[in-house]
């Protein structure tokens, strides 16, 4: 795959691997700067014709090659810097070498690195996609699995812990200090699901006994004082691990399974076998230090990856085309999981609003493409939302139409076929439909079209004959490459809803059972559907659960998205609803009508909804927040940034004043009375709430509600609260805010996760001198380019996340992003790519703006940059 031509990988030129790797044995001798790597491959030809042998390797320094035991001339082999190749092999042979690596010098944290300092960091590897060929040489490929042997030595004063994939094999002493450890995974894997960790770590350990009876040791571990920090993750794992088998019967298939936590990585969490690799963001919680929002990211991502181990890593994927295979699968596990354990309607608002706010942007700019790409120039680019949030909508819909005893009876068969494989794409929707008969091939065109479809959706009551017809059409609008696009299958949850709310009966013309809730499957360019013997409805709710990704135009006016945002039943299509109405008003707003009645409307209903004790107060919380800017932005053409945001706070504003200040201060208080620091779900609801009353008070009597503000940090007992109280206060730009920044900076200085909340907070501060407070913490001590956290935390938030303030008209928020791009891209291609997308809507902004960003992105495309780099900013450019 890698000897693509012009480095372009093409999904159409798939060719199965001309050699097999049976075993491997890998031998390390560990150091921070130089380390050595011995392989030995088992290797299989695959065909009977004599094939070159042709393995990928970056960065290595050949030592000494054999053939089984024969030291190989010169002339045997060509090595370049990507590859190693030998042309005359025996069938079946053995293949040592030996590599030196240097882990310190490794920045872009992928291979074999080297996290914090050299004095005090442990080494670790990370190998997806393509980073295990800085290893060692091997076929770098997802369909190459093998069994893995491995054998670490170090020093064991330095590295007293060394932990690789599968079961422990043995360890022993060493001379001259040093020890070893063996490690056996009897799962053969593809290479990019190998790991090692060596050096000086805590642990904390729990026993766990699986349905079908193994007993597990789960083990997390962590630097220093961090393994305090480490019980909710282990807490998660053992929910995670019990509701896969209860849901999948998919029971845990090693003696151990480790989780490790490290402060620097590209990247969230990594799946590799029985050896997870945590970004400590998402691994890390207490109380101290970690907000709700935090413990919900840690759950989800614990499970996220424990759900790998049977979707991505026991079915694996032929090639990294198939990436949504066990991504997209994975999310939606995760998703259901996450469901189950909360609330689900809440679950389901915030999955939208992240599908919304980053893919649907993907989606329409420059460097959309499709959930299964067709071709890439740098893989590490298509870690995307496409693939991962778009990848989950599609398994969603899949599992929707087959019901819940289908699906399930799918995905056994889909283990049952492919365990110990590595799979397409095809294969995994054959699997699925065989549960039950049905043909999901349609689905493979949403895996291969970019673009969100759009969906209009016209109802009208014919009284005579007491018959609702619903006319459909669906578009979807050209993306870079696919010019013309064909209908999709989209499923349509719907329910008509009468005077009182409820749902009517439906009858379709040709079917006898009328339920209250039906999903039609509407798979052509237009359609009308007609449901008899139906009295007028009052409106029709569509799209209910947010049945298929669309942008769903239902021709609903403020009146009837009132109705739906009072008696909906379905908790999404309520908040929708309310979503819907606040983009009416937005539009009204950003036109600058002097009279907005939407505006009106939404404020009004949601005042009518503000007092009743009845509802959820987390769903309460989501129905008095607007959407957010990224989202609402979307439908400026062109985009200027300051004028949208203007129109957003005007939002806020009315609906804040409109609930009063009497209101928001009562409800603020109840609130703050009932609040215990308590973790469990209905407490996180109220805090929800509590600190969106806190946002829309400061709005309408600043000044008590900025001293509340100041009080409740100052007195915070736990993390939610100081932060939500610290944000709010720099939202509304207090006087007290900079205190309580200093103050925070100064309590959590030596912690890195707690610290890089610091620097998000002021790179989102709706400032005018943000880009001059940016440009400053980038010297600040604690900054670093070399870490992806750090780097996340203060210039892709500011990038993405403060469009005001990153679109500051003169343009100087560009030039310190294209700045920081080419010294981060020096260091960590991965990194810079990432950043790097946070300019591809340049097209879309109004023309002053628009002239200047062009002009950094040009500046940049000149410069030499990383494959990585060079690959989006090409695309983005177009
Ligand atoms: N596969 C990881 C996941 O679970 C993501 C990842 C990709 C991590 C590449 C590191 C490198 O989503
Ligand atoms: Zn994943």
């Amino acid at each position: 795959m890698s000897s693509a031509q012009n480095g372009v990988v093409r999904l159409a030129d798939y060719v199965a691997p001309a050699w097999r790797v049976d075993e491997v044995e890998l031998e390390f001798d560990l150091g921070i700067s130089v380390t050595q790597v011995r392989a030995r491959l088992h290797l299989r030809r695959s065909g009977v014709t004599p094939q070159a042998l042709v393995l990928d390797g970056a960065g290595l320094q050949l030592q000494a090659i054999r053939v089984d035991g024969r030291e190989l001339a010169d002339t045997q082999y060509t090595l370049d810097e990507t590859s190693l190749r030998i042309e005359q092999l025996p069938a079946v042979c053995v293949l040592e070498t030996l590599a030196l690596i240097d882990p310190a010098a490794n920045s872009a944290l992928s291979g074999l690195y080297l996290s914090g300092s050299a004095e005090h960091g442990f080494l670790l590897t990370q190998c997806e996609a393509e980073g295990f060929r800085r290893i060692t040489w091997y076929p770098d490929r997802p369909d190459v699995l093998a069994k893995f042997h491995v054998l670490l030595r170090a020093d064991r004063q330095r590295f007293p812990v060394l932990l690789a994939n599968g079961n422990p094999a043995g360890s022993g002493e060493l001379e001259d200090g040093r020890h070893w450890v063996a490690w056996v995974d009897p799962h053969p894997k593809p290479c990019y699901l190998f790991a090692l960790v060596a050096g000086r770590l805590e642990k904390i350990e729990q026993e766990y006994r699986t349905a079908d009876g193994r007993a597990v040791m789960l083990r997390i571990f962590a630097e220093g004082d961090a393994i305090a920090r480490c019980g909710y993750a282990m807490d998660a794992l053992v929910r995670a691990m019990r509701w896969d088998e209860q849901q999948y019967g998919c029971n845990y298939d090693l003696d151990v399974f480790h989780i490790v936590a490290t402060h620097d990585f590209n990247m969230g969490a990594m799946e590799n076998k029985g050896l997870n690799i945590f970004n400590a963001k998402y691994l890390l919680a207490d109380p101290q230090h970690s907000s709700d929002d935090d413990y919900a990211h840690v759950e989800a991502i614990v499970a996220h990856e424990y759900f790998h181990n049977w979707t991505g890593n026991r079915v694996t994927c032929r090639d990294w085309f198939q990436l949504s295979l066990k991504e997209g699968l994975t999310v939606y596990r995760e998703q259901q999981f996450s469901a189950d354990m909360n609330s689900a309607t809440l679950k389901r608002i915030e999955d939208v609003q992240i599908l919304r706010r980053s893919q649907f942007i993907e989606d329409a700019g420059p460097l959309a493409h499709p959930v299964r790409p067709e071709q890439y120039s740098a893989i590490d680019n298509f870690y995307t939302a496409t693939v991962y949030d778009k990848g989950a909508e599609l398994v969603r819909m899949i599992a929707g139409r087959l019901g819940a005893a289908a699906w399930r009876r799918g995905m056994d068969e889909y283990f049952l076929r492919h365990d110990g494989e590595a799979a397409t794409v095809e294969q995994f929707l054959a699997a699925l439909g065989s549960a039950d008969g049905s043909d999901l091939s349609p689905y493979l065109r949403w895996y291969a079209q970019a673009g969100t479809p759009q969906l209009q959706a016209r109802g009208e009551y014919d009284a005579a004959q007491r018959c609702y017809r619903l006319d459909l059409q669906q578009h979807t609008p050209a993306t870079p490459g696919q010019p013309h696009k064909q209908a999709l299958p989209i499923p349509l949850r719907l329910a008509l809803l009468g005077d009182d709310g409820k749902a009517l009966p439906l009858r379709l013309h040709d079917s006898a059972d009328a339920p209250g809730e039906r999903v039609l499957e509407f798979d052509s360019d237009r359609a009308r559907f007609e449901f008899q013997d139906i009295d007028a409805p009052r409106v029709a709710s569509l799209l209910r659960g947010f049945s298929a990704p669309v942008r769903l135009d239902a021709g609903l006016g403020a009146a009837d998205l009132a109705f739906l945002l009072r008696f909906e039943s379905d908790g999404f299509n309520r908040w929708e609803a309310a979503q819907q109405l606040a983009r009416l008003a937005f539009a009204g707003c950003l036109a600058g009508a002097p009279v907005v009645p939407e505006l009106g409307t939404w404020c009004d209903t949601l005042a009518e909804l503000f007092p009743q004790a009845a509802l959820d107060p987390a769903l309460l919380a989501e129905l008095l927040t607007p959407p957010e800017l990224n989202d609402l932005a979307q439908s400026c053409d062109p985009l200027d940034p300051a004028a949208a945001h203007t129109a957003r706070e005007a939002l806020e504003q009315a609906l804040a004043q409109r609930l009063g200040a009497n209101a928001l201060r009562a409800r603020h208080a109840q609130l703050l009375q009932a609040e215990r620091g308590d973790l469990d779900g209905a407490a996180r609801a109220r805090r929800r709430l509590l600190n969106r009353c806190l946002r829309l008070w400061l709005r309408v009597e600043p000044i008590a509600a900025a001293a509340m503000a100041a009080q409740r940090y100052a007195e915070a007992p736990a993390m939610t609260e100081r932060l939500a109280c610290l944000a709010a206060l720099l939202a509304a730009g207090a006087e007290q805010a900079q205190p309580a920044l200093d103050d925070f900076a100064c309590r959590y200085d030596a912690d890195p996760v707690t610290l890089d909340k610091w620097f998000v907070l002021q790179a989102q501060a709706p400032r005018s001198d943000t880009v001059e407070r940016v440009a400053a913490l980038m010297a600040h001590p604690r900054f670093s380019l070399r870490n992806p956290n750090r780097v996340s935390a203060l210039l892709q938030n500011f990038a993405v996340r403060n469009l005001p303030a990153f679109h500051r008209p003169d343009g100087a928020g560009y030039v310190l992003i294209e700045q920081a791009l080419a010294q981060i891209d020096a260091l960590n291609p991965t990194t810079a790519a990432r950043l790097a997308t946070a300019l591809k809507d340049w097209a879309r902004l109004e023309p002053a703006r628009r002239r200047l960003l062009q002009a950094s992105l040009q500046r940049l495309v000149r410069r030499d940059s990383s494959q990585d780099l060079a690959d989006i900013l090409r695309r983005t450019l177009g």
